[in-house]
């Protein structure tokens, strides 16, 4: 199965992205065929200083990388080294009533927010169909933010497919409910929006200052605690097969557990979990050549892949004469 998905580069990463999609996305890899991009013609609606958006873009790729995709085994690359995706997004406006992106709650959030709306934020949705269904992707793995962003490019690829014959997959999206949404410091979900955050590649000082701050009830050390309603636990519980969750949730109920002691704990397992990627990430980031070259390399490939299907795209709409 072909899957695809892409990140916008927006700065510093937490645990809510990595649990949420990038590890299940490098998790693909080992049986599906995975296609992976960093979104920066997206992110250009939100951050307009080239500068920030070059460094932004670098280091999200250093970012992926790090954390273990393969560029061996996948297709990896950054959207604007692909420019065919524009070529299609603009065959595709003419397939998407304006109805259709009034409705979107990105969007319309943005707007509320008090953002002045530009035809790049309202049009975001067309190209984000056109990375999908460029590829022929079958399955997308997004957050649950992206679910109509999907069910758009779903309904997208069926009217271009009404009109033309089979040109595009019909993309399925992979939303898992369960790791949809990991809380944050307060219990939220995490964001960088909410300031709850704990973020994957930081000093050990840091590190701990952010787990410290946890949120947890007043219950005294000796008396049982309910690890269900813990923020240290629903955190922890990522980093802990069912085993070690099992004996992790007896402590908590067998009372004497302090909460200083379970942060202190999570803090050295956080810390021992990505040690190797932030080592792999500061080599990455002290060669950026080689990242570039790594980069180019995945685009190159893409390419291949998009011109097949541009091809036909051309061909059914007349743009080839
Ligand atoms: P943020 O909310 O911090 O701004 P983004 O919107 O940039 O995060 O999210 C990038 C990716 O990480 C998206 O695929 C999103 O669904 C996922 N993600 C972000 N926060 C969480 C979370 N708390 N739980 C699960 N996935 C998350
Ligand atoms: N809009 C997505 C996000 O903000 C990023 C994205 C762009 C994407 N194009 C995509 C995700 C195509 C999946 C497929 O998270």
């Amino acid at each position: 199965m072909r899957v695809l998905s892409g990140i916008q580069p927006s700065g510093a990463l937490h645990l809510g992205n990595y649990f949420g999609m990038m590890k299940k996305m490098i998790d693909y890899q080992e049986h599906q065929e995975l296609f992976c991009f960093i979104a920066n013609y997206h992110a250009m609606t939100s951050v307009p200083d080239g500068k920030s958006l070059a460094k932004g873009t670098l280091e999200a790729a250093a970012n992926f990388l790090a954390l273990g995709l393969d560029p061996e085994r996948s297709l990896f690359w950054v959207q604007s080294d692909v420019p065919e995706v524009q070529e299609l997004a603009w065959v595709l406006s003419n397939f998407t009533p304006m109805g259709l992106l009034e409705r979107c709650h990105s969007y319309k959030d943005k707007v509320a927010k008090g953002i002045a709306p530009n035809h790049g934020l309202f049009a975001y949705p067309v190209l984000m169909a056109a990375d999908i269904l460029l590829f022929q992707s079958e399955l997308v793995p997004v957050g649950k933010d992206q679910k109509q962003h999907l069910e758009v490019a779903r309904d997208i690829a069926i009217k271009v497919n009404n009109e033309y014959g089979e040109l595009f997959a019909i993309p399925e999206p992979d939303i898992d409910d369960e790791v949809a949404t990991v809380p944050g410091l307060d219990g939220q979900k995490m964001s960088k929006s909410y300031k709850n955050t704990i973020d994957l590649f930081q000093d050990e000082k840091s590190l701990r200052k952010q787990i410290m701050r946890i949120v947890t009830d007043p219950t005294p050390v000796e008396d049982p605690k309910d690890p269900e309603r813990c923020n240290v636990f629903n955190i922890f519980r990522l980093f802990l097969d069912k085993e070690q969750e099992k004996d992790l949730r007896t402590r908590y109920v067998a009372g004497g557990l302090g909460y200083g002691e379970v942060k202190e704990e999570l803090f050295v397992t956080v810390r021992d979990y990505f040690a190797p990627f932030t080592a792999r990430r500061t080599e990455l980031l002290a060669d950026p050549e080689g990242v570039r070259r790594i980069l180019a390399d995945g685009a190159q490939k893409a390419r291949y892949v998009a011109a097949k299907t541009l091809r036909k795209v051309r061909k059914k709409t007349g743009l080839a004469y």
